[in-house]
C-alpha cells in the first residue's frame, strides 16, 4: 500500500460506523516500518481525541488461582498439578483493596480462575462489604456463571465484568477450550450487558491456527458490540500446557490489533496488558500506550501469592511487594508525555448495544 492509499484507508475506517472487513485485513497485513508508524500514529491521535492523555489505573487482586477449566494455553488449567493453589480470605482481599484505595486508585479488578466452587452468596457479601467501606468501582473477572449469579452480584454492587471471548473463531475456540462452548460464552456476554454491567471482552493474539482474517473478525465483533473495555494481549506459551512449544504472539501483530481496534471502537478503555509487558525484557507496554491503549493494571495481589498466579510465564514484577507498580506507572506515563488519571474511569460509551447476534 502506498502512503496515500494507507491514509485513505485509515480515514475511511475511522469515519464509517460499520467497518469494512477488507480495510481491517489490509491494515493488519502491514509490515513496512513507515506504514506501521503511520498506522500507530493515527491510532494514537484517535486515542487522544476520544479518551485523552490520561492513563487510567485498575488495581488487580488475583484472589484465587483455582480453576475448573482446561484452557489449552493457560498455566492455571485444572490439570496443571505443578502449581501451588491458593485462595485469599475475605480479610486479605479487603486489605488489598485498602492498599489500592490508599494509592488513590478508584477501580479494583477481582480476578480468579474459573472456580465453580466460588459461592455466589460469598461473593455477594464480599461485594457489599467492599461497597460499604470504599468508594471504588468493582470489576469482576471470574468467568462464566448463571444469569442468577450475575444478577445477584450486579445487585450487590459490582459495576463491571470482564469475560474475554479469547477468539471469535468458533472452531479454534472449541479446540482450545475442552468442555466449554462458544455459544455459552457469547450467552454470558449477552447477560452481562443486559444486566447493565460495563462490559469488557478481548482476545489473545498469536494463537496457532489464528489468521489475519480471524483477528479481523475479532475486531468486527468488538466494533459491532460496543464493549466498554477491550483487553488485547499476546499468547505466551506456558511450559505446563499442551501449547508449550508454540511460538509467542508477535509484538507488531499485537500492536496492529490494538491500533485498529482503537480506530474502529474509538472511546473504549483498552489496557496496555500485563501480557504485553511480559513479552520481552524491555517493557512493551509503553508502545501499547502509544498506539491505542489508555489503561494500566497495577498488581495488588499480596505476597507470597503473586508468583502462583502464573497464567503465562515471565510475568513482570512478581517479586515486588504488592502495590509497588503505581509509582512505576507514574514514571512510565510521564516518559511519553502522558499522566495518570486517578478517577474511576467509567465507560465513555453513551449507548451500548445490548444484543449480541
Ligand atoms: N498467554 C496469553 N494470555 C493468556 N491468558 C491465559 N493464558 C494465557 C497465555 N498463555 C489470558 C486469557 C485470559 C486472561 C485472564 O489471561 O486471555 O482471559
Amino acid at each position: 500500500m502506498n502512503m496515500s492509499d494507507l491514509n485513505t484507508t485509515l480515514n475511511r475506517l475511522y469515519d464509517t460506523a460499520v467497518p469494512d472487513r477488507n480495510d481491517i485485513v489490509s491494515l493488519l497485513s502491514i509490515s513496512d516500518a513507515d506504514e506501521l508508524k503511520q498506522l500507530f500514529t493515527f491510532a494514537d491521535h484517535v486515542r487522544k481525541q476520544h479518551v485523552g492523555d490520561g492513563v487510567l489505573l485498575r488495581g488487580i487482586v488475583e484472589f484465587s488461582n483455582f480453576c475448573g477449566n482446561n484452557c489449552a494455553y493457560c498455566g492455571l488449567k485444572k490439570d496443571n498439578t505443578t502449581i501451588n493453589r491458593y485462595r485469599l480470605s475475605v480479610d486479605e482481599i479487603l486489605q488489598s483493596i485498602g492498599q489500592i484505595y490508599s494509592s488513590s486508585i478508584r477501580t479494583v479488578v477481582l480476578q480468579s480462575g474459573e472456580e465453580h466452587s466460588i459461592d455466589a452468596e460469598w461473593m455477594a457479601k464480599l461485594l457489599k462489604k467492599i461497597k460499604s467501606r470504599f468508594d471504588i468501582a468493582v470489576t469482576l473477572s471470574v468467568g462464566e456463571r448463571s444469569y442468577e449469579d450475575y444478577e445477584l452480584w450486579r445487585k450487590a454492587g459490582a459495576d463491571r465484568y470482564l469475560l474475554k471471548i479469547e477468539t471469535t473463531d468458533k472452531q479454534l475456540y472449541n479446540s482450545l477450550h475442552p468442555d466449554m462452548s462458544f455459544e455459552k460464552r457469547i450467552d454470558c456476554l449477552r447477560t452481562i450487558k443486559q444486566l447493565g454491567y460495563q462490559s469488557g471482552t478481548g482476545c489473545i493474539v498469536g494463537l496457532k491456527g489464528q489468521t489475519i482474517e480471524t483477528l479481523a473478525n475479532d475486531i468486527m465483533f468488538f466494533a459491532a458490540e460496543q464493549f466498554d473495555m477491550l483487553g488485547i494481549g499476546p499468547f505466551i506459551p506456558h511450559q505446563d500446557t499442551p501449547l508449550k512449544d508454540d511460538d509467542p504472539g508477535e509484538l507488531d501483530m499485537i500492536l496492529k490489533t490494538l491500533a485498529v481496534t482503537r480506530i474502529v471502537t474509538k472511546d473504549t478503555h483498552m489496557p496496555a496488558t500485563t501480557a504485553i509487558g511480559s513479552l520481552n525484557s524491555g517493557d512493551e507496554r509503553l508502545k501499547a500506550l502509544q498506539c491505542g491503549a489508555n489503561v494500566m493494571m497495577p498488581n495488588y495481589t499480596p505476597q507470597p501469592y503473586k508468583k502462583d498466579y502464573e497464567i503465562y510465564p515471565g510475568k513482570r514484577c512478581i517479586d515486588e511487594p504488592s502495590g509497588a507498580c503505581a509509582n512505576c506507572m507514574e514514571q512510565m506515563a510521564q516518559s511519553i508525555g502522558r499522566y495518570i488519571d486517578y478517577s474511576r474511569g467509567d465507560s465513555l460509551k453513551t449507548s451500548s448495544a445490548t444484543t449480541i447476534q
